[in-house]
């Protein structure tokens, strides 16, 4: 069964997020130089992990030769089944895996060998699938942790992440893990948020949310995205991600098994078949 309720909602509706006083973080500052030449390979994406193999500690390879790639104000999803490689591919263009083979490179430069700090302070923010905010700490508190790198004010972000998702505003003085679902997962983007990144990585950002919730957050990183600031994430809702995403990725045993445009992917009918659910 086709499922046509998305269509009218991908990165590139113009209707959402065009008022550049709710851009989140940098936003404003990114898009002026949006087409500026920061591409060290000429045509390369804004942040790609290429060709990368690896595994944890001494284990044997995850990832198998995967590449994953996002270019600016667009948003790149991941799919594939249980225990395929997202999450490791993630950590690994985030720097928490040993990359054997392969490269991390950011507006050109080769950041394969950074930590993740490091990779935090050029741009670069990630919102793992568990664990992903302080649930003991205020939902403001959460926000101020998120910016402990910065040394400027924080006040005017987190009036930024507050416009994003004014339930945050209401809720800012309770307890994060007192939150609804969803609540949570808007702390956590919100959270990474305060670093002002041009690169937002999310593992997952509507796990064990209701469809409805997951429509709204969709919209909530669409609007972001049209900030100018990329999207990379993991989804398990794949027929609605791939609905809104500008390039995915179909994962298997750590290897790249479909790329594509979000809605190449989708017309396809081995995806279809194989990772959609017919
Ligand atoms: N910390 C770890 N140490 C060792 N192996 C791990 C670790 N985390 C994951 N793995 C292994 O790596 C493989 C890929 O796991 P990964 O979590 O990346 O899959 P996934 O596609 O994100 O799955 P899911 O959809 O369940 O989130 C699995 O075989 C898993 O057992
Ligand atoms: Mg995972």
């Amino acid at each position: 069964m086709s499922n046509n309720s998305y269509d009218a909602r991908g990165n590139k509706d113009a209707s959402l997020g065009k008022d550049p006083t709710r851009a989140v973080g940098g936003a404003i500052e990114t898009q002026k130089t949006k087409h500026a030449p920061t591409k060290g390979v000429a045509g390369e994406p804004y942040l790609i992990g290429d060709a990368m193999s690896g595994g944890y500690g001494q284990g044997p390879d995850i990832l198998h030769d995967c590449t994953i790639a996002v270019n600016e104000g667009e948003i790149a999803v991941i799919v594939g089944p249980n225990g395929a490689g997202k999450s490791t591919a993630m950590k690994a263009v985030f720097g928490m895996l040993n990359v054997r083979q392969g490269a991390v490179r950011l507006g050109g430069e080769d950041i394969t060998n950074l930590t993740p700090q490091a990779r935090v302070a050029k741009g670069m923010a990630f919102v793992p699938q568990t664990s992903n905010i302080f649930t003991s700490m205020s939902v403001e508190e959460n926000l101020e942790m998120g910016g402990f790198l910065r040394r400027d004010d924080l006040q005017g972000t987190i009036e930024q992440i507050y416009d994003l998702f004014p339930i945050l505003k209401e809720k800012r003085n309770q307890a994060a893990g007192e939150l609804s679902g969803g609540q949570r997962q808007q702390v956590a983007v919100g959270r990474a948020l305060m670093t002002q990144p041009k690169v937002l990585m999310l593992d997952e950002p509507t796990a064990g949310v209701s469809p409805i919730v997951m429509d709204e957050l969709f919209d909530r990183i669409i609007e972001v995205a049209r900030t100018g600031i990329s999207i990379l994430m993991v989804e398990q809702n794949a027929r609605q991600a791939l609905e809104i995403a500008d390039k995915g990725y179909v994962l298997v045993q750590g290897a790249n098994r479909f790329t594509d445009t979000g809605q190449a992917l989708l017309n396809d009918p081995e995806v279809r078949k194989s990772f959609l659910g017919g």
